[in-house]
Protein backbone atom coordinates (compact mmCIF):
# COMPACT_ATOMS: atom_id res chain seq x y z
CA UNK A 1 0.00 0.00 0.00
CA UNK A 2 2.98 2.56 0.84
CA UNK A 3 5.42 2.95 -1.55
CA UNK A 4 9.25 3.36 -0.03
CA UNK A 5 11.96 5.38 -1.51
CA UNK A 6 15.12 5.86 0.29
CA UNK A 7 13.59 4.14 2.96
CA UNK A 8 11.19 7.34 3.28
CA UNK A 9 7.36 6.12 2.54
CA UNK A 10 5.07 8.16 0.46
CA UNK A 11 1.67 7.60 1.66
CA UNK A 12 -1.27 7.53 -0.78
CA UNK A 13 -4.33 9.98 0.01
CA UNK A 14 -7.72 7.54 0.43
CA UNK A 15 -10.20 9.24 -2.32
CA UNK A 16 -13.36 7.59 -2.68
CA UNK A 17 -12.54 4.28 -1.20
CA UNK A 18 -9.43 3.81 -2.75
CA UNK A 19 -5.86 4.32 -2.03
CA UNK A 20 -4.39 6.48 -4.57
CA UNK A 21 -1.26 8.90 -5.54
CA UNK A 22 -2.49 12.00 -6.62
CA UNK A 23 -2.87 13.43 -9.67
CA UNK A 24 -0.50 16.44 -8.80
CA UNK A 25 2.42 14.43 -8.48
CA UNK A 26 3.78 16.46 -6.34
CA UNK A 27 4.05 15.01 -2.01
CA UNK A 28 4.48 17.03 0.80
CA UNK A 29 7.20 15.83 3.23
CA UNK A 30 6.74 15.28 6.56
CA UNK A 31 9.65 15.87 8.91
CA UNK A 32 9.66 14.81 12.51
CA UNK A 33 9.94 17.71 15.02
CA UNK A 34 12.39 15.74 17.09
CA UNK A 35 14.46 13.33 15.04
CA UNK A 36 14.82 16.01 12.50
CA UNK A 37 14.48 14.18 9.52
CA UNK A 38 12.00 13.62 7.06
CA UNK A 39 9.84 10.74 8.09
CA UNK A 40 7.49 10.31 4.83
CA UNK A 41 5.56 11.90 2.22
CA UNK A 42 1.97 12.48 1.60
CA UNK A 43 0.19 13.44 -1.09
CA UNK A 44 -0.70 16.91 -2.48
CA UNK A 45 -4.12 16.48 -3.53
CA UNK A 46 -5.68 18.49 -6.15
CA UNK A 47 -9.27 20.58 -6.57
CA UNK A 48 -9.89 17.88 -8.71
CA UNK A 49 -10.10 14.57 -6.57
CA UNK A 50 -11.45 17.09 -4.12
CA UNK A 51 -14.89 17.36 -6.48
CA UNK A 52 -14.77 13.44 -6.54
CA UNK A 53 -14.00 12.94 -3.02
CA UNK A 54 -17.36 14.87 -2.14
CA UNK A 55 -19.56 13.48 -5.25
CA UNK A 56 -18.39 10.07 -3.96
CA UNK A 57 -19.72 11.11 -0.21
CA UNK A 58 -22.91 12.57 -1.51
CA UNK A 59 -23.57 8.85 -3.34
CA UNK A 60 -22.33 6.46 -0.11
CA UNK A 61 -23.88 8.83 2.41
CA UNK A 62 -27.86 7.98 0.67
CA UNK A 63 -27.27 4.31 1.08
CA UNK A 64 -25.38 4.64 5.12
CA UNK A 65 -28.08 6.92 5.78
CA UNK A 66 -30.72 4.15 5.09
CA UNK A 67 -28.39 1.43 6.99
CA UNK A 68 -29.50 0.38 10.45
CA UNK A 69 -28.38 2.32 13.73
CA UNK A 70 -26.90 -1.18 15.01
CA UNK A 71 -25.55 -2.26 11.48
CA UNK A 72 -23.63 1.24 11.44
CA UNK A 73 -22.26 0.73 15.02
CA UNK A 74 -21.14 -2.31 13.52
CA UNK A 75 -18.32 -0.95 10.97
CA UNK A 76 -17.62 1.63 13.60
CA UNK A 77 -17.10 -1.22 16.42
CA UNK A 78 -14.73 -3.40 13.81
CA UNK A 79 -12.67 0.59 13.16
CA UNK A 80 -12.22 0.45 17.22
CA UNK A 81 -10.97 -3.30 16.54
CA UNK A 82 -8.65 -2.32 14.28
CA UNK A 83 -7.40 0.69 15.58
CA UNK A 84 -6.55 -1.38 18.77
CA UNK A 85 -4.82 -4.23 16.23
CA UNK A 86 -2.58 -1.09 14.83
CA UNK A 87 -2.00 0.49 18.77
CA UNK A 88 1.59 0.61 18.69
CA UNK A 89 2.01 1.17 14.87
CA UNK A 90 -0.28 4.25 15.41
CA UNK A 91 1.17 5.55 18.82
CA UNK A 92 4.60 5.30 17.49
CA UNK A 93 3.82 7.32 14.04
CA UNK A 94 2.39 9.94 16.47
CA UNK A 95 4.73 10.41 18.26
CA UNK A 96 7.70 10.47 15.26
CA UNK A 97 5.00 12.92 13.53
CA UNK A 98 4.62 15.60 16.20
CA UNK A 99 6.40 14.62 18.99
CA UNK A 100 4.21 13.65 22.04
CA UNK A 101 6.10 11.28 24.27
CA UNK A 102 4.78 7.53 23.51
CA UNK A 103 2.98 6.94 26.86
CA UNK A 104 1.10 9.85 26.22
CA UNK A 105 0.41 8.86 22.31
CA UNK A 106 -0.22 5.42 23.51
CA UNK A 107 -2.58 7.05 25.97
CA UNK A 108 -4.25 9.24 22.80
CA UNK A 109 -4.90 6.01 20.98
CA UNK A 110 -6.68 4.00 23.81
CA UNK A 111 -8.66 7.29 24.66
CA UNK A 112 -9.71 7.01 20.67
CA UNK A 113 -10.82 3.42 20.25
CA UNK A 114 -12.86 3.92 23.49
CA UNK A 115 -14.02 7.20 22.47
CA UNK A 116 -15.30 5.35 18.97
CA UNK A 117 -17.10 2.35 20.88
CA UNK A 118 -18.75 4.79 23.46
CA UNK A 119 -20.14 6.84 20.64
CA UNK A 120 -21.75 3.81 19.05
CA UNK A 121 -23.35 3.00 22.86
CA UNK A 122 -24.61 7.19 23.02
CA UNK A 123 -26.06 6.85 19.41
CA UNK A 124 -27.98 3.65 20.38
CA UNK A 125 -29.12 5.39 23.51
CA UNK A 126 -30.40 8.31 21.78
CA UNK A 127 -33.93 8.80 20.39
CA UNK A 128 -36.67 11.07 19.06
CA UNK A 129 -39.65 12.80 20.49
CA UNK A 130 -43.46 13.19 19.88
CA UNK A 131 -45.58 16.18 20.38
CA UNK A 132 -49.15 16.86 20.30
CA UNK A 133 -50.65 20.22 19.06
CA UNK A 134 -52.98 20.72 21.80
CA UNK A 135 -49.89 22.03 24.11
CA UNK A 136 -50.27 25.50 22.15
CA UNK A 137 -52.95 27.64 22.47
CA UNK A 138 -55.47 27.05 19.89
CA UNK A 139 -53.42 24.41 19.14
CA UNK A 140 -55.32 20.60 18.25
CA UNK A 141 -54.49 16.99 19.78
CA UNK A 142 -55.06 16.35 16.33
CA UNK A 143 -51.73 17.08 15.12
CA UNK A 144 -49.01 14.80 16.06
CA UNK A 145 -45.36 15.91 15.55
CA UNK A 146 -42.72 13.20 15.15
CA UNK A 147 -39.29 14.83 15.42
CA UNK A 148 -36.17 12.60 14.89
CA UNK A 149 -32.87 13.41 13.77
CA UNK A 150 -31.53 13.25 10.51
CA UNK A 151 -27.71 13.38 9.15
CA UNK A 152 -26.78 16.61 7.44
CA UNK A 153 -24.73 15.35 4.37
CA UNK A 154 -21.09 15.46 4.25
CA UNK A 155 -19.23 16.79 7.39
CA UNK A 156 -15.45 18.06 6.57
CA UNK A 157 -13.70 17.38 9.72
CA UNK A 158 -10.49 19.22 10.05
CA UNK A 159 -7.98 18.04 12.64
CA UNK A 160 -5.27 20.19 14.34
CA UNK A 161 -1.36 19.08 14.48
CA UNK A 162 -1.34 18.03 18.36
CA UNK A 163 -4.55 15.41 18.66
CA UNK A 164 -4.36 13.76 15.09
CA UNK A 165 -5.41 10.60 16.37
CA UNK A 166 -8.14 11.93 19.02
CA UNK A 167 -9.42 14.82 17.73
CA UNK A 168 -10.23 13.46 13.76
CA UNK A 169 -12.22 10.40 15.38
CA UNK A 170 -14.09 12.92 17.72
CA UNK A 171 -15.02 14.52 14.33
CA UNK A 172 -15.02 11.10 12.00
CA UNK A 173 -16.89 8.76 14.93
CA UNK A 174 -19.66 10.87 15.74
CA UNK A 175 -20.34 12.07 11.71
CA UNK A 176 -20.33 8.37 10.59
CA UNK A 177 -22.75 7.49 13.49
CA UNK A 178 -25.03 10.12 12.59
CA UNK A 179 -25.26 8.85 8.88
CA UNK A 180 -22.91 10.94 7.18
CA UNK A 181 -20.64 10.57 4.89
CA UNK A 182 -16.85 12.38 6.20
CA UNK A 183 -14.03 14.66 4.02
CA UNK A 184 -11.22 14.29 6.45
CA UNK A 185 -8.57 17.04 6.12
CA UNK A 186 -5.96 16.11 8.69
CA UNK A 187 -3.28 18.94 9.94
CA UNK A 188 -0.27 18.61 7.68
CA UNK A 189 1.63 17.74 10.11
CA UNK A 190 -0.18 14.78 11.78
CA UNK A 191 -1.26 13.55 8.16
CA UNK A 192 0.85 10.63 8.30
CA UNK A 193 -1.06 9.46 11.41
CA UNK A 194 -3.97 10.36 10.39
CA UNK A 195 -3.40 8.14 6.79
CA UNK A 196 -2.69 5.26 9.77
CA UNK A 197 -6.20 5.70 11.24
CA UNK A 198 -7.86 5.52 7.86
CA UNK A 199 -6.10 2.07 6.96
CA UNK A 200 -7.52 1.10 10.06
CA UNK A 201 -10.88 2.38 8.99
CA UNK A 202 -10.30 0.83 5.52
CA UNK A 203 -9.79 -2.52 7.11
CA UNK A 204 -12.90 -2.23 9.02
CA UNK A 205 -14.51 -2.76 5.11
CA UNK A 206 -16.60 0.54 5.35
CA UNK A 207 -18.83 1.25 1.88
CA UNK A 208 -16.59 2.53 -0.84
CA UNK A 209 -16.65 6.96 -0.59
CA UNK A 210 -18.12 7.07 2.71
CA UNK A 211 -15.10 8.72 4.16
CA UNK A 212 -12.07 10.03 1.54
CA UNK A 213 -8.94 11.77 3.24
CA UNK A 214 -7.31 14.57 1.94
CA UNK A 215 -3.79 15.83 2.37
CA UNK A 216 -2.32 18.63 0.80
CA UNK A 217 -1.79 22.16 1.97
CA UNK A 218 -4.40 24.61 3.28
CA UNK A 219 -3.29 27.10 1.26
CA UNK A 220 -4.21 25.40 -2.10
CA UNK A 221 -7.37 23.49 -0.81
CA UNK A 222 -8.30 24.64 1.98
CA UNK A 223 -10.28 28.11 1.46
CA UNK A 224 -11.75 25.12 -1.85
CA UNK A 225 -12.58 22.69 0.54
CA UNK A 226 -14.33 25.23 2.90
CA UNK A 227 -16.51 27.08 0.25
CA UNK A 228 -17.45 24.17 -1.46
CA UNK A 229 -21.22 23.47 -1.88
CA UNK A 230 -20.81 19.72 -1.28
CA UNK A 231 -19.74 20.58 2.06
CA UNK A 232 -22.55 20.24 4.36
CA UNK A 233 -20.89 20.99 7.39
CA UNK A 234 -17.75 21.91 9.09
CA UNK A 235 -15.88 20.67 12.64
CA UNK A 236 -12.37 22.06 13.34
CA UNK A 237 -10.10 22.13 15.61
CA UNK A 238 -7.07 24.76 14.92
CA UNK A 239 -6.19 28.39 15.33
CA UNK A 240 -8.46 31.15 16.27
CA UNK A 241 -6.91 32.84 13.05
CA UNK A 242 -7.94 29.60 10.88
CA UNK A 243 -11.36 29.51 13.07
CA UNK A 244 -12.13 33.10 11.98
CA UNK A 245 -10.93 32.61 8.19
CA UNK A 246 -12.89 29.07 7.90
CA UNK A 247 -15.99 30.98 9.52
CA UNK A 248 -15.81 34.40 6.76
CA UNK A 249 -15.41 31.67 3.63
CA UNK A 250 -17.96 29.37 4.43
CA UNK A 251 -21.43 29.22 3.31
CA UNK A 252 -24.58 29.51 5.73
CA UNK A 253 -23.81 25.47 7.15
CA UNK A 254 -23.53 24.98 10.55
CA UNK A 255 -19.87 25.22 11.86
CA UNK A 256 -18.19 23.84 14.96
CA UNK A 257 -14.64 25.55 15.91
CA UNK A 258 -12.62 24.25 18.62
CA UNK A 259 -10.14 27.27 18.73
CA UNK A 260 -7.51 28.85 20.95
CA UNK A 261 -7.34 29.46 25.05
CA UNK A 262 -5.09 31.54 27.64
CA UNK A 263 -6.82 29.38 30.06
CA UNK A 264 -6.61 31.13 33.96
CA UNK A 265 -5.47 29.39 37.16
CA UNK A 266 -7.07 31.40 39.59
CA UNK A 267 -5.44 30.42 42.74
CA UNK A 268 -7.33 32.14 46.32
CA UNK A 269 -5.77 32.49 49.07
CA UNK A 270 -7.00 29.38 50.93
CA UNK A 271 -6.10 27.33 48.43
CA UNK A 272 -4.39 23.86 49.13
CA UNK A 273 -1.07 25.00 47.38
CA UNK A 274 0.68 21.63 46.85
CA UNK A 275 -2.58 20.23 44.66
CA UNK A 276 -2.36 23.62 43.41
CA UNK A 277 0.92 23.29 42.62
CA UNK A 278 1.09 19.85 41.30
CA UNK A 279 -2.35 20.87 38.69
CA UNK A 280 -0.67 23.49 37.37
CA UNK A 281 2.64 22.04 36.32
CA UNK A 282 1.03 19.12 34.83
CA UNK A 283 -1.68 21.41 33.05
CA UNK A 284 0.65 23.58 31.69
CA UNK A 285 3.68 21.88 30.71
CA UNK A 286 2.13 18.27 29.63
CA UNK A 287 2.92 17.87 26.06
CA UNK A 288 5.07 20.94 26.26
CA UNK A 289 2.09 23.08 26.39
CA UNK A 290 0.79 22.30 22.94
CA UNK A 291 -2.84 21.91 24.39
CA UNK A 292 -5.67 24.23 23.76
CA UNK A 293 -6.07 23.44 27.25
CA UNK A 294 -3.29 24.07 28.85
CA UNK A 295 -2.64 26.10 32.07
CA UNK A 296 -1.50 29.62 29.84
CA UNK A 297 -1.61 31.80 33.12
CA UNK A 298 -1.41 32.00 37.00
CA UNK A 299 -3.76 34.59 38.75
CA UNK A 300 -2.85 34.16 42.16
CA UNK A 301 -3.69 36.51 45.37
CA UNK A 302 -0.78 37.95 46.98
CA UNK A 303 -0.89 36.71 50.22
CA UNK A 304 0.14 33.18 49.14
CA UNK A 305 1.99 33.86 45.57
CA UNK A 306 5.32 33.80 47.41
CA UNK A 307 4.63 30.11 48.73
CA UNK A 308 2.82 29.00 45.11
CA UNK A 309 5.95 29.86 43.37
CA UNK A 310 8.37 28.56 45.35
CA UNK A 311 6.19 25.04 44.99
CA UNK A 312 6.33 25.45 41.01
CA UNK A 313 9.46 26.71 40.93
CA UNK A 314 10.52 22.88 42.71
CA UNK A 315 8.01 21.06 40.50
CA UNK A 316 9.26 22.70 37.09
CA UNK A 317 12.51 22.23 37.70
CA UNK A 318 12.05 18.05 37.84
CA UNK A 319 10.22 18.11 34.83
CA UNK A 320 12.10 15.44 32.18
CA UNK A 321 13.22 17.43 29.19
CA UNK A 322 14.24 15.66 25.70
CA UNK A 323 13.50 12.85 23.68
CA UNK A 324 9.52 11.63 23.46
CA UNK A 325 11.05 8.16 23.05
CA UNK A 326 12.09 8.87 26.88
CA UNK A 327 8.85 9.40 27.99
CA UNK A 328 9.96 12.81 28.64
CA UNK A 329 7.72 15.44 29.94
CA UNK A 330 8.63 18.57 27.78
CA UNK A 331 9.76 17.51 24.27
CA UNK A 332 10.83 19.46 21.01
CA UNK A 333 7.92 22.09 19.80
CA UNK A 334 6.57 21.11 16.72
CA UNK A 335 8.89 23.22 14.46
CA UNK A 336 11.52 26.10 15.09
CA UNK A 337 8.74 28.62 14.03
CA UNK A 338 6.88 27.64 17.26
CA UNK A 339 9.70 27.50 19.22
CA UNK A 340 10.99 31.53 17.78
CA UNK A 341 7.28 32.60 18.90
CA UNK A 342 7.30 31.62 22.39
CA UNK A 343 11.05 32.48 22.85
CA UNK A 344 10.06 36.18 21.43
CA UNK A 345 7.12 36.08 24.35
CA UNK A 346 9.65 35.34 26.91
CA UNK A 347 12.07 37.76 25.90
CA UNK A 348 9.51 40.12 25.58
CA UNK A 349 8.06 39.88 29.09
CA UNK A 350 11.92 39.48 30.31
CA UNK A 351 12.61 42.97 28.71
CA UNK A 352 9.69 44.53 30.45
CA UNK A 353 10.58 43.20 33.83
CA UNK A 354 9.23 39.92 34.21
CA UNK A 355 10.90 37.87 37.21
CA UNK A 356 12.78 34.84 35.62
CA UNK A 357 12.03 31.71 38.22
CA UNK A 358 13.29 29.19 35.65
CA UNK A 359 14.13 28.02 32.48
CA UNK A 360 14.97 30.06 29.50
CA UNK A 361 17.41 28.19 27.86
CA UNK A 362 16.80 26.56 24.67
CA UNK A 363 18.13 24.14 22.02
CA UNK A 364 16.35 24.71 18.60
CA UNK A 365 13.09 23.77 18.82
CA UNK A 366 13.56 21.95 22.28
CA UNK A 367 12.78 25.06 24.70
CA UNK A 368 13.06 24.19 28.56
CA UNK A 369 10.02 24.86 30.87
CA UNK A 370 9.96 28.17 31.83
CA UNK A 371 8.54 29.72 34.86
CA UNK A 372 7.95 33.81 34.61
CA UNK A 373 6.58 35.86 37.88
CA UNK A 374 5.40 39.71 38.56
CA UNK A 375 4.58 39.35 34.95
CA UNK A 376 2.08 42.56 34.25
CA UNK A 377 -0.89 43.49 32.26
CA UNK A 378 1.47 45.37 29.47
CA UNK A 379 3.61 42.19 28.72
CA UNK A 380 2.55 40.03 25.70
CA UNK A 381 2.66 36.80 27.34
CA UNK A 382 -0.24 38.10 29.41
CA UNK A 383 -2.39 37.68 26.76
CA UNK A 384 -1.29 36.14 24.06
CA UNK A 385 -1.47 31.94 23.99
CA UNK A 386 2.36 30.69 23.86
CA UNK A 387 1.70 26.71 22.90
CA UNK A 388 4.71 25.98 24.47
CA UNK A 389 6.42 25.57 27.77
CA UNK A 390 6.28 29.17 29.32
CA UNK A 391 4.17 30.03 32.31
CA UNK A 392 3.19 33.47 33.40
CA UNK A 393 2.44 34.09 37.24
CA UNK A 394 0.49 37.39 37.70
CA UNK A 395 -0.16 38.53 41.35
CA UNK A 396 -3.03 39.76 42.19
CA UNK A 397 -4.67 41.57 45.30
CA UNK A 398 -8.31 40.43 45.28
CA UNK A 399 -10.88 37.74 43.99
CA UNK A 400 -12.43 40.81 42.05
CA UNK A 401 -8.97 41.53 40.43
CA UNK A 402 -8.15 37.83 39.24
CA UNK A 403 -11.95 37.68 37.69
CA UNK A 404 -11.24 40.99 35.48
CA UNK A 405 -7.64 40.11 34.22
CA UNK A 406 -9.36 36.73 33.27
CA UNK A 407 -12.22 38.01 32.04
CA UNK A 408 -9.97 40.73 29.83
CA UNK A 409 -8.79 38.01 27.51
CA UNK A 410 -10.18 37.64 23.95
CA UNK A 411 -10.16 33.92 25.24
CA UNK A 412 -12.99 31.71 26.72
CA UNK A 413 -12.33 28.07 26.96
CA UNK A 414 -11.82 27.16 30.43
CA UNK A 415 -10.81 28.07 33.59
CA UNK A 416 -9.38 26.50 37.18
CA UNK A 417 -10.41 27.78 40.34
CA UNK A 418 -8.41 26.36 43.12
CA UNK A 419 -9.86 27.28 46.66
CA UNK A 420 -11.03 25.09 49.50
CA UNK A 421 -14.09 27.11 49.90
CA UNK A 422 -17.30 25.89 47.13
CA UNK A 423 -19.43 28.62 47.70
CA UNK A 424 -16.18 31.48 46.43
CA UNK A 425 -15.38 28.65 43.65
CA UNK A 426 -19.14 28.73 42.84
CA UNK A 427 -19.31 32.62 42.83
CA UNK A 428 -15.65 32.91 40.74
CA UNK A 429 -17.23 29.95 38.19
CA UNK A 430 -20.32 31.78 37.68
CA UNK A 431 -18.48 35.01 37.04
CA UNK A 432 -15.87 34.14 34.40
CA UNK A 433 -16.60 34.38 30.51
CA UNK A 434 -15.14 30.54 29.77
CA UNK A 435 -16.71 27.44 28.46
CA UNK A 436 -16.11 25.04 31.82
CA UNK A 437 -14.75 26.06 34.90
CA UNK A 438 -12.98 23.34 36.89
CA UNK A 439 -12.94 23.53 40.46
CA UNK A 440 -9.61 22.52 42.08
CA UNK A 441 -8.25 21.00 38.70
CA UNK A 442 -6.70 21.37 35.94
CA UNK A 443 -8.27 22.05 32.54
CA UNK A 444 -8.83 19.64 29.99
CA UNK A 445 -11.21 18.89 27.65
CA UNK A 446 -12.24 15.03 28.89
CA UNK A 447 -13.51 13.06 29.87
CA UNK A 448 -14.72 12.61 26.73
CA UNK A 449 -18.25 12.14 27.59
CA UNK A 450 -18.73 15.64 29.03
CA UNK A 451 -19.62 19.32 26.84
CA UNK A 452 -16.78 20.71 25.50
CA UNK A 453 -16.97 24.24 24.34
CA UNK A 454 -14.99 27.28 24.00
CA UNK A 455 -16.61 30.99 23.86
CA UNK A 456 -15.13 34.59 22.55
CA UNK A 457 -12.12 34.28 20.61
CA UNK A 458 -11.95 30.39 21.68
CA UNK A 459 -14.86 28.70 19.04
CA UNK A 460 -18.35 28.02 18.85
CA UNK A 461 -20.36 25.08 19.35
CA UNK A 462 -20.21 22.06 21.89
CA UNK A 463 -17.87 19.22 21.25
CA UNK A 464 -18.52 16.36 23.42
CA UNK A 465 -19.39 12.78 22.27
CA UNK A 466 -23.37 13.28 23.15
CA UNK A 467 -23.19 16.98 21.68
CA UNK A 468 -21.02 16.37 18.66
CA UNK A 469 -23.75 13.49 17.43
CA UNK A 470 -26.46 16.03 17.67
CA UNK A 471 -24.30 18.69 15.98
CA UNK A 472 -23.94 16.37 12.98
CA UNK A 473 -27.36 15.95 12.49
CA UNK A 474 -30.39 17.63 12.38
CA UNK A 475 -34.18 17.49 13.41
CA UNK A 476 -36.51 16.84 11.15
CA UNK A 477 -40.50 16.98 12.19
CA UNK A 478 -43.41 14.98 10.32
CA UNK A 479 -46.43 15.93 11.79
CA UNK A 480 -49.45 13.50 11.05
CA UNK A 481 -52.85 15.30 10.94
CA UNK A 482 -54.70 12.88 12.45
CA UNK A 483 -58.76 12.35 11.42
CA UNK A 484 -60.73 15.05 14.42
O1 LIG B 1 -5.63 21.12 22.18
C1 LIG B 1 -6.84 20.99 22.37
C2 LIG B 1 -7.38 19.75 22.92
O2 LIG B 1 -8.78 19.70 22.73
C3 LIG B 1 -7.04 19.58 24.37
O3 LIG B 1 -7.45 18.33 24.81
O4 LIG B 1 -7.57 18.74 27.26
O5 LIG B 1 -7.51 16.43 26.34
O6 LIG B 1 -5.49 17.89 26.26
P1 LIG B 1 -6.98 17.82 26.25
Amino acid sequence: MDSVKNEVKTYPAYLTGEWRESQSQKTIAIKSPWKHEVIGNVQAVTQPEVDESIQAAKEAQHSWAKLSLGDRGQYLNRWADELEEAKDDIATSLMNEVGKNFKSAEGEVQRTIDLVRYTVQEALHMHGQSVRGDGFPGGSKNKLGIIERVPLGVVLAISPFNYPVNLAASKIAPALIAGNAVIFKPATQGSITGIKMIQALDRAGFPKGILSLITGHGSEIGDYLTEHPGINMISFTGSTQTGKHLSQKSIMIPLVLELGGKDPAIVCDDADLDKTADNIVKGAYSYSGQRCTAVKRVLVDDKVADELVAKLKEKVENLSVGSPVNDSAIVPLIDDKAADFVQGLIDDALDKGATLVSGNKRDGNLLQPTLLDNVTEDMDIAWIEPFGPVLPVIRVHSVDQAVEIANKSNFGLQASVFTQDIDKALEIAGAVEVGTVQVNGRPQRGPDNFPFLGVKASGMGTQGVHNSILSMSREKLTVINLKP
